[in-house]
């Protein structure tokens, strides 16, 4: 398989770890290079349903290597308590997963910290995960984080982790939040980092070594281009590169041995958390929920819910050179007529044909619409694009052709054989 960068083109929960799965197939190595447990990434196979948040998403298929790059953010307790989870539905963990040892740590004084940054913002309020990933990114950026390589050298991490928790709790403290207590920290992050041991390695000569035998490698991006921390809709978005750059920094990878950029859009929109989502709607959002639908996969938050962005998907192309779209949940259209696609926006009397950096007016910008017939018709047993109704052919011509990328899959429901390939 070419190597392979797997984006998400909108606001994350694309529908990226069910594609990932079916891709694993022809890959040989699959890596995460960015974000955190934040991440959840749902498999359904074999009757039942896997949701990922660390572990990247090739994990349920035997014979394929996976690992957490350099770029992620890992809470040690959480990966293994993800491992252990999994090993109980049966799933292999073993030399297949490999992780970085330059991975920074997520600490329970991020969590604490994410939590009261959200509850201080009142209603200005991001919505995150509350997983710590942004404080965690944070003292990465500021040089004070601890590593995976600091967790696997005791007496180092039980000095440095002293240290970062009692900063940490004076900031805590006047913040008026319970302080954290260091002797129970150390003791369940060291014996995670005893669990975690077997798989830590320099995941960067691992990768560089399978590039040299021929091995294709599948990037699993996480999150979504609009959320990504320079091209997002800031500060409404998460603390990583989620965009295409960031496979080659978040693993070590260098970017003329990528091959292909894969970008991964839903028929429609959402979001979770808050921010401005320009083509917002609240009976999609009704509709798509009375069907059971768009549910967080991680933190169970009723998502958000909109018309196709076309600007939105438009602009993602160009950041992320997305050349070829998979378009998933096509069947959460079948029963909408007449379907909405917005292919600008409208501010002061503007025409935009990119969203505006700033997310006050990308709150206030006016959708412009095009109106296309539904099919009101079941898609989720097509297996060919020929035997999807005329109007969904026409509807995913017309996204693929909006959003300026070769259309090369079609997913019509959450299992591998739902999958139309082009
Ligand atoms: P990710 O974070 O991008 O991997 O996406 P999530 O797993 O958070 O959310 C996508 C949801 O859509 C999951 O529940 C998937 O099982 C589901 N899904 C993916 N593709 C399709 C599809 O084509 N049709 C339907 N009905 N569900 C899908
Ligand atoms: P996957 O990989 C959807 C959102 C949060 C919040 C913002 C910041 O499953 O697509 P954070 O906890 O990262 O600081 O939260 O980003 N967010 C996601 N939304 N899918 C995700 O991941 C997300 N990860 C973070 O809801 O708005
Ligand atoms: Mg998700």
């Amino acid at each position: 398989m070419a190597n392979t960068i797997l984006v998400g083109a909108q606001w994350g929960d694309e529908g990226k770890g069910k594609i990932i799965d079916v891709l694993t197939s022809k890959a040989d190595v699959i890596v995460r290079s960015q974000g955190g447990n934040n991440a959840g990434h749902t498999i359904v196979h074999g009757g039942s349903t896997y949701i990922l948040h660390l572990i990247p998403s090739g994990i349920l298929r035997r014979g394929k290597v996976c690992v957490i790059g350099n770029g992620v953010v890992i809470d040690p307790i959480a990966l293994v308590t993800e491992i252990e989870r999994l090993r109980r539905l049966g799933v292999k963990i073993g030399k297949n997963l490999l992780v970085s040892n330059c991975a920074h740590l997520v600490l329970p004084y991020h969590r604490l910290l994410d939590e009261q940054r959200e509850l201080r913002k009142g209603r200005a309020k991001i919505g995150t995960t509350k997983r710590g990933i942004g404080p965690a990114y944070g003292d990465k950026a500021a040089r004070s984080g601890l590593r995976v390589s600091d967790l696997m050298q005791p007496i180092l991490f039980a000095k440095k982790l002293q240290a970062k928790i009692r900063e940490n709790n004076s900031i805590l403290q006047a913040l008026g939040a319970k302080p954290i207590n260091y002797r129970e920290v150390h003791e369940s992050y060291l014996a995670a980092g005893e669990k975690l041991r077997p798989f830590v390695t320099n995941t960067v000569v691992y990768l560089h070594r399978a590039l040299q035998r021929g091995k294709g490698i599948l990037f699993e991006g996480a999150q979504g281009t609009f959320l990504d921390i320079d091209h997002g809709t800031y500060p409404y978005v998460t603390s990583s590169n989620t965009t295409a750059g960031g496979a080659c920094t978040g693993t070590g990878v260098p970017p003329h041995r990528m091959d292909r950029v894969v970008g991964v859009m839903k028929a429609y929109t959402t979001r979770v958390g808050e921010g401005p989502l320009p083509t917002e709607d609240r009976h999609l959002t009704q509709m798509l929920h009375s069907l059971g639908r768009e549910f967080g996969s991680t933190t169970g938050r009723a998502r958000r819910c909109g018309w196709f962005d076309a600007v939105a998907t438009r602009y993602a192309t160009m950041i992320n050179g997305i050349d070829e779209l998979a378009i998933t949940n096509l069947d959460g259209m079948d029963n909408v007529d007449p379907i909405r696609i917005c292919v600008g926006y409208r501010l002061n009397g503007k025409h935009l044909e990119v969203p505006p950096c700033d997310a006050v007016q990308l709150d206030n910008c006016e959708p412009i619409y095009e109106e296309m017939r539904g099919w009101n018709k079941s898609t989720s047993s097509a297996k060919k694009l020929s035997q999807l109704p005329l109007n969904a052919r026409n509807y995913v011509k017309r996204l693929g052709q909006l959003t300026g990328a070769e259309l090369s899959i079609v997913s019509v429901g959450p299992t591998r054989a739902q999958t139309i390939f082009l």
